[in-house]
């Protein structure tokens, strides 16, 4: 890691001390780099110019991937500048939909250990394994135990791709230093039968302990982090759905935690409806919600909606009374007897059915939400139903990752006859139809991540609440201009994201102080406190003390 006592060949290994090209002759003198390095001075944007020739020459996106991550390994400053270059053509390569293919292959394709790996094996020890870790000043932990990664199911280990990738955008997308994070998966086994049989998969060959000895080691874990850690936000990230709601209800009032699947998902898809409900004239309380799927997605999505209707002037028993669940066991009504706790709110008089297609004109719904793990489940009947009842039909398609989505772009404008008001979990190109052009929206939580993780960062917030991402959902939908909007984006445009995050992690910010949740004085502008904060792809002089570097 960083040091700044490294010379010669130990400066070129250190990725965040290396340079490569682009060291001045008085640096290669400082620091004894003559004659390891070729004897040139280049910018970084030559440098740049190179690691976009070498892409351009890779044949797949996973390849592009694998080179993205081994520049990461000896040379951080590139890699940011290069995903920071261009956020809407690097982030489907750093993180979805290209992730979830590096997930299936993580330990095939593994070079470089990135992040922390901890055993269930190893309880009554976690602290001292914290203390391993080379930064003392970690801000974000983003933890996985590979319990359902992606819409892929349980990956175990190779389920580290997400927290890694996740980490990244927290710096891509919003300027969260990179030092400050910490990617982490703890291994508590896995019930994926190719995965135990596989000699090259890199986590421990046993199936998944029960819910009383995991929760037992993640609270060894999150207390740990505390008192190694004491300023850190722990990330949950592609737990299973009942371990995702669960673990945040246990941690959240305690400690500075967050679930993303959970509230980030919401948050982004609130602030798509928002949206959605501006194209329509009408307000979220005016619309009636149909999900298929009601696993910590759908639920966190549901509760959220649910505060924002209350925000509105609804009661949440009129609010909850608008949201109907579907799952892989048919419609959540009353009589369901294998509903978990977090779900009966949803569970509404109605006749059993299995058929979505029947719930749809029986409960008729003015938009229905994809969260189901399931390709294709939005099928033409669906679609075309939908669009009989209502003049503008709000689609959500949100599984991950792109086989996955429960319609693709096309179907739904195609079926909808261009009425539909569409988004997706992936970015799908936009579709012509009868001479008109939509631009689907990407309803993806890297809006919101990045950007509650900056705010938390700058702020110091000792918790993280619903209305952060309440505040982070209309921030979000503020920034979309009407004339977009009109061709059916409903989020900002993935080519200005730091912009865009910057603003919102701002607004939230300014929430954390108005909440007495931060640890630092407020500033007198808070757009410019967080620019202050923001990293920036730039290499640091070795040989102009830091205080006088431009
Ligand atoms: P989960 O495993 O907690 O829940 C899945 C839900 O789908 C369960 O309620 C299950 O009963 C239901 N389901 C499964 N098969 C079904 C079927 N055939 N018919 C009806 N329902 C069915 O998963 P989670 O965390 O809720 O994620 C769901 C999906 O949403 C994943 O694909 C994930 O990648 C995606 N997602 C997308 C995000 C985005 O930014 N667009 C963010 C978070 C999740």
């Amino acid at each position: 890691m960083a040091n700044s006592q490294n010379r010669g060949i130990e400066v070129l290994q250190d990725p965040v001390l290396n340079k490569s090209t682009a060291f001045t002759e008085a640096e290669k003198q400082k620091l004894g780099l003559i004659g390891l390095v070729p004897d040139v001075t280049e910018t970084e944007d030559l440098q740049l110019r190179r690691v976009l020739l070498q892409l351009a020459q890779k044949n797949t996106d996973l390849e592009r991937y694998i080179y993205l991550e081994s520049l990461l390994d000896h040379n951080e400053t590139l890699f940011y500048r290069t995903i920071m270059s261009d956020p809407a053509r690097f982030l489907p390569i750093v993180y979805d939909p290209t992730i979830g293919e590096a997930c299936l292959k993580f330990g095939h394709m593994y070079r470089q250990p990135r992040g922390m790996y901890l055993s269930i094996t190893r309880r009554g020890k976690v602290k001292d394994i914290l203390k391993n870790w080379p930064q003392r000043d970690v801000r974000f932990i983003c933890v996985t135990d590979g319990g359902r990664i992606l819409g892929l199911g349980d990956l175990g280990a190779n389920g580290m791709g997400i927290p890694i990738g996740k980490l990244q955008l927290y710096t891509a997308c919003a300027g969260v230093p990179p030092q400050c994070l910490l990617p982490m998966y703890l291994d508590a086994g896995t019930n994926n039968e190719q995965y135990l049989h596989d000699p090259l998969y890199l986590g421990m060959r046993k199936p998944r302990p029960s819910t009383k000895e995991l929760y037992s080691f993640v609270d060894e874990f999150v207390e740990a982090v505390q008192q190694v850690f004491p300023k850190c936000c722990i990330h949950f990230e592609d737990w299973t759905g009942a371990d995702a709601v669960h673990l945040l209800q246990r941690y959240r009032d305690k400690y500075c935690v967050y679930n993303d699947d959970v509230q980030g998902t919401a948050s982004i898809v609130l602030a798509g409806m928002i949206n959605a409900a501006k194209i329509k004239g009408t307000r979220l309380s005016d619309e009636k919600y149909l999900f298929l799927g009601a696993g910590s997605a759908g639920i966190g999505l549901a509760d959220l909606i649910c505060s924002a209707m209350v925000k509105e002037g609804l009661p949440l028993k009129q609010a909850q009374a608008r949201v109907y669940m579907f799952d892989i066991n048919g419609l959540l009504q009353d009589a369901r007897k294998d509903l978990f706790d977090f779900q009966k709110q949803y569970a509404h008089k109605h006749v059993p059915t299995r058929d979505f297609v029947a719930a749809i004109e029986s409960i008729k719904p003015t938009t229905i939400i994809g969260v189901s793990t399931v390709g294709g489940a939005f099928n033409q009947k669906v679609v075309e139903s939908m669009s009989r009842i209502n003049e503008r039909p709000v689609i959500f398609a949100l599984s991950n990752p792109t086989d996955r989505a429960e319609c693709t772009a096309e179907q739904a404008y195609t079926w909808s006859r261009g009425r539909a008001i569409y988004a997706a979990g992936i970015q799908f190109p936009p579709v012509r139809l009868d001479g008109r052009t939509f631009l689907p929206g990407q309803a993806n939580n890297f809006y919101v991540f990045p950007a509650i993780g900056m705010a938390i960062f700058a702020t110091q917030a000792t918790r993280v609440t619903d209305e952060m991402f309440m505040e982070a959902a209309h921030a979000v939908a503020d920034q979309v201009p009407s004339e977009l909007l009109k061709q059916g984006l409903l989020f900002p445009l993935q080519s200005n994201i730091l912009e865009s995050e910057i603003q919102t992690a701002a607004r939230v910010a300014k929430l954390v102080f108005n909440s007495g949740l931060a640890r630092v004085k407020p500033p007198s502008d808070t757009v410019s406190f967080i620019r202050r904060h923001v990293y920036k792809p730039e290499y640091v002089s070795a040989t102009v003390p830091k205080n006088k570097a431009a």
